[in-house]
């Protein structure tokens, strides 16, 4: 898209949106940035997304609400935090001292008031202000966005489907950026176990947009938990060409792309698509997104008992400067995967120590609150595992296993710790311990049939007894 198609001031006031500033060159690359983040695409012709955020400050350096996306999108991409960045705490309290000192709209106001919330760790009351502005305010994609990834964060998957549902009526075709509702509301299906409804409405979408990397997210999703792993794979294939060109998210759909190799028992492919998408896009990108990919895939090929030699190591290059993020615990587990992985015991007992010492004062954190009661057990878990104590690894996750959805992800992310929990049970000494991941294994059978991963470790929980 160039300049010209994006909305101006008087376009945003049409639609019920108005913005509060008088440059109409600031409204447009307002516009430009929402829908690069809506995309998962960087606009090269617009000089991509980081350009667009720096012209749009310089062309009104007052305009909140282009503070707010700017902020906004670091804040939710967990790649940072103001606990730790105090350059992202100065932007977040510039953001607010704009927001108070100008006469601007009750629903921008909303916008600061939701994300400094969200800035603080309270997801919960900044998914509540969005929704807020989504009464009044449908088609703020803005609001439905932000809730869309927040909700993410903390495993909501009633409301990640929910809440696009209750606002696509008031979308109409013309309203930009409409298309790319079908690939939001199908992912909440998907992750609600709507297959047939995800992936009916993911093909819309793609109908409309071919390359909407996060409606084929979808049916990658849909074929990895049903097990259809040859449609998989041909579906991504077949349309590489057009997800692929989704920088953002490009890396992620190859992750579920090697997920099928790691299912089918084809680790040699596995690996190679690691090593020639998933990592190194990872590197460039930093995202935590592609970081706790790559973490979860090489943490899955070493369960499988595939050898993934120095990767490790590299991967740990990434991961250890957010040792003491706790942005998430969804991350914080992963990051362990990889100093574990990588040997680095220094890293992986300072990332328990700084869990310990959120858990004792968690505040209004939403994430720091699960620190004590999730992220610690959960990453005791997998040091007692790296060390061999399988006993112990089971005592400690099989309690969780119901709640490890709170620490937010997809389904097919979290089954990392299911197949963690699998594992250690098979390789307890503990008879009982064995039989439960028997068990485990018919369980995973009954809701994915046809997994040849679970056929794999049932004929070896089989020989155990
Ligand atoms: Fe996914």
């Amino acid at each position: 898209m160039d300049a010209a198609s994006y909305r101006d001031c008087e376009a945003w006031r049409a639609e019920g949106l108005p913005l509060t500033t008088s440059s109409n060159e600031a409204c447009k690359l307002y516009d430009s940035v929402l829908t690069q983040y809506v995309k998962w695409m960087s606009d090269e012709s617009m000089g991509g997304l980081e350009a667009c955020i720096s012209a749009m400050k310089a062309a009104d350096p007052n305009f909140v609400m282009g503070h707010l996306i700017s902020t906004g999108l670091e804040l939710v991409s967990t790649g940072s935090s103001i606990r730790l960045d105090q350059r992202l705490a100065a932007d977040m309290k510039r953001t607010v001292e704009l927001a108070n000192s100008q006469d601007i709209t009750p629903r921008e106001k909303l916008h600061v008031k939701a994300m400094e919330l969200f800035s603080r760790g309270n997801f919960l009351k900044a998914n509540d202000i969005w929704e807020d502005i989504l009464v009044d305010h449908p088609t703020d994609m803005l609001a439905l966005k932000f809730s869309h990834d927040s909700y993410f964060y903390i495993g909501a998957q009633n409301k990640l489907r929910d809440s696009v549902a209750r606002v696509l009526p008031f979308w109409k075709p013309h309203v930009p950026l409409y298309r790319y509702l079908k690939g939001m509301y199908s992912f909440g299906l998907m992750e609600t176990r709507f297959y047939d409804e995800a992936e009916r409405v993911a093909m819309e979408g793609l109908a409309l947009t071919p390359g909407d990397a996060w409606a084929v997210h979808t049916v990658a999703h849909v074929c990895e938990m049903r097990a259809e792993l040859d449609k998989g794979l041909k579906f991504m294939e077949s349309r590489e060409k057009d997800w692929a060109a989704s920088d953002i998210l490009a890396s992620h759909n190859y992750w579920h792309w090697g997920l099928y190799f790691i299912e089918k028992g084809q680790y040699d492919a596995a690996l190679e698509i690691f090593d020639s998408q998933i990592f190194r896009r990872c590197k460039a990108s930093g995202s935590m997104l592609d970081t706790v990919d790559a973490s979860s895939m090489l943490y899955r090929l070493e369960m499988e008992g595939v050898c993934v030699k120095d990767r490790w190591r590299e991967l740990f290059q990434v991961t250890q400067p957010h040792t003491d993020d706790h942005v998430t615990m969804f991350n914080d587990v992963h990051f362990l995967m990889t100093s574990l992985g990588a040997k680095e015991s220094a890293t992986s007992q300072r990332l328990l120590g700084g869990l310990q010492e959120l858990a004792k004062d968690p505040g209004e954190h939403y994430q720091h609150k699960l620190a004590g009661t999730m992220g610690l057990p959960m990453c005791q878990a997998m040091v007692e595992y790296d060390q061999g104590n399988y006993n112990q690894a089971v005592e400690l996750l099989y309690p969780l296993r119901y709640d490890v959805l709170n620490i937010g992800g997809s389904d097919a992310q979290r089954d990392v710790f299911n197949q963690l929990l699998i594992h250690a049970a098979m390789k307890s000494e503990n008879k009982q311990h064995q039989k439960l991941g028997r068990c485990l294994l018919y369980e995973r059978d009954a809701m994915k049939p046809g997994s040849p991963l679970t056929s794999r470790l049932m004929q070896r929980a089989l020989a155990l007894h």
